[in-house]
């Protein structure tokens, strides 16, 4: 089975931002690499998640992808054919996105049925924009979908919200949609219905879907894989239950560690010891490192393998069966 989706060695970098006392610094105009050689597939009807700390490039990968940032080294491929100028349209048909804030991804003055159809209108689908609208609202589980056609934002829920921006994607009967922390702004008690819905699109429609989480609760929840982001590169990468039982890279260790009974949350929290991650300054041989507990308490020096620690870059390795890794202890 070919993957629907295929990023390999891809690198996404930024000026740096000139901020108050940058200079000062001498950091001034140091290059973020803020996706730094990631390698990811997501297969048909697959639920992925790609978790990781704040800052650690799960956004910008997303966007990449949707083709809104430009990589500077790498490639995407759509159902084995790499994006490009010529099909880059019907990409961005098939491969839709859902942001993380529904109030900022509607606009206040358009109607649910103008939100919803303005996908339509930009590619140019004029037939049937009336049905099409009503399937996409009812797909998004608001029913009657004629009810809500005339409704603005500021007269929905913060969960109906998140259904018109997921109807808005459906519309144009995307293959798979990249959802960019799609329930952390929403209240604790819609999460769960918004979760659901995103899973029984896959399961209704074969969507495959790419849902990005700093919230391994959730990724524990919904994934079948689960991809653990840091500092710009995956380090690791599983079966979703293998991932979070029999963690092996000592970042995911940390992360888990800090998950009350999976249900956890690190928005914004400091998981671990140590610089908070700076994609200005990537430290070399494992980028863990000088957070890493392994080397800190002195397992790593144990095992005769700090010195790689310190200075060679892990590659991703196949530890188990599907269960990659980039740990040199693993
Ligand atoms: N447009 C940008 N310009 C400069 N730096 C950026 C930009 N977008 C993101 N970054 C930097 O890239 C890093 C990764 O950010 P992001 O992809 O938003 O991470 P995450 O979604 O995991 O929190 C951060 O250090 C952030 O400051
Ligand atoms: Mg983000």
């Amino acid at each position: 089975m070919s993957p629907v989706l295929e990023v390999q060695d891809l690198h996404v970098t930024f000026a740096g931002r000139v901020g108050l006392g940058a200079g000062l610094l001498g950091r001034r105009g140091a290059e973020a690499r803020a996706v730094d050689g990631v390698d990811l597939t997501v297969g048909e009807r697959e639920v992925v998640a790609l978790a990781g700390e704040s800052g650690c490039g799960k956004t910008t990968l997303a966007r990449t992808i949707m083709g809104l940032e430009r990589p500077r080294a790498g490639r995407i491929l759509f159902e084995g054919r790499p994006i490009g100028r010529n099909g880059l349209r019907a990409y961005r048909r098939n491969v839709q996105m859902v942001f993380q804030d529904p109030a900022g991804a509607l606009n206040p003055r358009q109607t649910v049925y103008e939100s919803v159809a303005e996908g339509l209108r930009v590619h140019g689908l004029h037939q049937d924009e009336e049905g099409r609208v009503a399937q996409a609202l009812a797909s998004a589980g608001l029913r009657p979908p004629e009810r809500f056609f005339l409704l603005y934002p500021h007269e929905l829920s913060g969960g109906q919200r998140q259904r018109v921006v997921i109807a808005g994607a459906l519309v144009l009967e995307p293959k798979m949609i990249v959802a960019d922390e799609p329930v952390s702004m929403l209240d604790a008690s819609v999460r769960g219905e918004i979760l659901s819905l995103l899973l029984r699109l896959r399961d209704e429609l074969g969507l495959a879907l790419l849902i990005v989480t700093h919230d391994l609760g959730l990724a524990w929840t919904v994934a079948d894989r689960v991809a653990v982001m840091y500092l710009g590169k995956i380090v690791e990468v599983g079966p979703a239950e293998e991932v979070l039982t029999r963690p092996l890279h000592p970042y995911t260790r940390a992360l888990l560690e800090v998950v009350p009974e999976r249900g956890g949350d690190l928005a914004g929290r400091r998981v671990l010891a140590g610089e908070p991650p700076d994609p200005t300054r990537i430290p070399p041989g494992c980028r863990f490192h000088p957070r890493c507990p392994e080397v800190a308490e002195g397992r790593a020096a144990a095992l005769g393998q700090e010195h790689r620690c310190l200075g060679e870059v892990p590659a991703l390795r196949e530890i188990a069966p599907g269960h990659f890794a980039a740990c040199h202890l693993a």
